[in-house]
């Protein structure tokens, strides 16, 4: 089997890419973060610093630990420039199949030919973005949660190529990121989008219907059943674009009433309420 994973590029840095970096930098692995323009990935690596910075005041991270951090991690804008000596490639950009494609495709020519290549993807196809490749035995999901630092799961994507040599080594990169693996076949939403957005879906209809308020709906899962967060503030936080694109995508694959989005996820996305991120979502942030 060819060896651990030491030299990483994740591409895209935006909620999900810098916290997958970050928690790789903190692992000991180098780490080259890329998005397609200098300011996005500054401001990917700012929000790395905010996070280790709290860490640091809150008394749980040595200064020293943080600035060693920071130092196993590089900013690029070209990933296929960056690849030799590579790893692994974790990829973390919209979830849109055909830019997916189209950047595995070029990765793949350049990479080395034990570099994994790994998408990030919530809902897509992982069997059709490695055939864009041809190394489809070295192509696999690594689905990490929000926000990655504090999250425990590492949901391992075996697309039908992915080869069991692939899924060992990033089992044991997950494990030294300090995350449980588990391991779950190729079918639209995984195990994870797939039941956490039925939920999230239900709670607004519940709230188009008038069942009860968006933080009493909340308090329902957060009291009545210990879920961290309740599935209106969760969706805040993911993103209200982010669950109507894999709601969409899940109705389109699967076709389940459970999956058609409601109306007012729809209307709030065309209003711009996007959660946490845009200031407004179910809630005022
Ligand atoms: N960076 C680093 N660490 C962070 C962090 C961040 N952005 N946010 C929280 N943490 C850490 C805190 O430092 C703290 O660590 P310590 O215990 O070591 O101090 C720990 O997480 C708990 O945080 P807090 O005490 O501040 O707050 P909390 O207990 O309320 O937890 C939470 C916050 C972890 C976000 C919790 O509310 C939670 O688990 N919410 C649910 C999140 C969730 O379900 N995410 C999945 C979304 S779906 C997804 O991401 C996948 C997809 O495909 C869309």
């Amino acid at each position: 089997m060819a060896g651990s994973i030491e030299k990483m590029i994740v591409v895209g840095a935006g909620t999900m890419g810098h916290g997958i970096a970050q928690t790789a930098a903190a692992a000991g692995c180098e780490v080259v973060l890329c998005d397609i323009s200098p300011e996005l990935v500054t401001a990917g690596i700012e929000k790395v610093k905010e996070s280790l910075l709290g860490r640091v005041l809150k008394g749980k991270l040595a200064s020293e630990d943080a600035d060693g951090i920071l130092s196993r991690m590089r900013a690029g804008t070209d990933p296929v420039s960056e690849l030799e000596g590579v790893d692994l490639v974790v990829e973390a950009i919209p979830e849109r199949i055909e830019l997916k494609r189209e950047l595995f495709a070029r990765l793949d020519e350049k990479a080395d030919e034990d570099t994994i290549l790994a998408t990030n993807t919530s809902s897509l196809s992982v069997t059709e973005i490695a055939r864009a490749t041809k190394r489809k035995d070295r192509v696999v999901g690594a689905h990490f949660f929000n926000p990655v630092p504090a999250m425990k799961l590492l949901e391992l994507v075996r697309g039908q190529d992915t080869s069991d040599e692939t899924i060992d080594r990033l089992r044991e990169f997950g494990e030294r990121l300090g995350k449980e693996v588990i391991v779950v076949k190729d079918s639209p939403g995984f195990a994870t989008s797939r039941l956490g957005v039925v939920l999230g879906l239900e709670a607004m209809r519940m709230l188009e219907q008038g069942v009860a308020t968006a933080e009493d709906i909340d308090s329902a899962l957060e009291l009545g059943y210990r879920h961290p967060m309740g599935p209106l503030r969760l969706t805040d936080l993911v993103g209200l674009d982010v669950r109507l694109n894999i709601a969409e995508h899940l109705y389109r694959e699967l076709g389940g009433d459970q999956y058609e989005p409601p109306e007012i996820l729809r209307k709030y996305v065309a209003e711009g309420r996007l959660g946490k991120k845009s200031g407004r979502g179910f809630y005022e942030w």
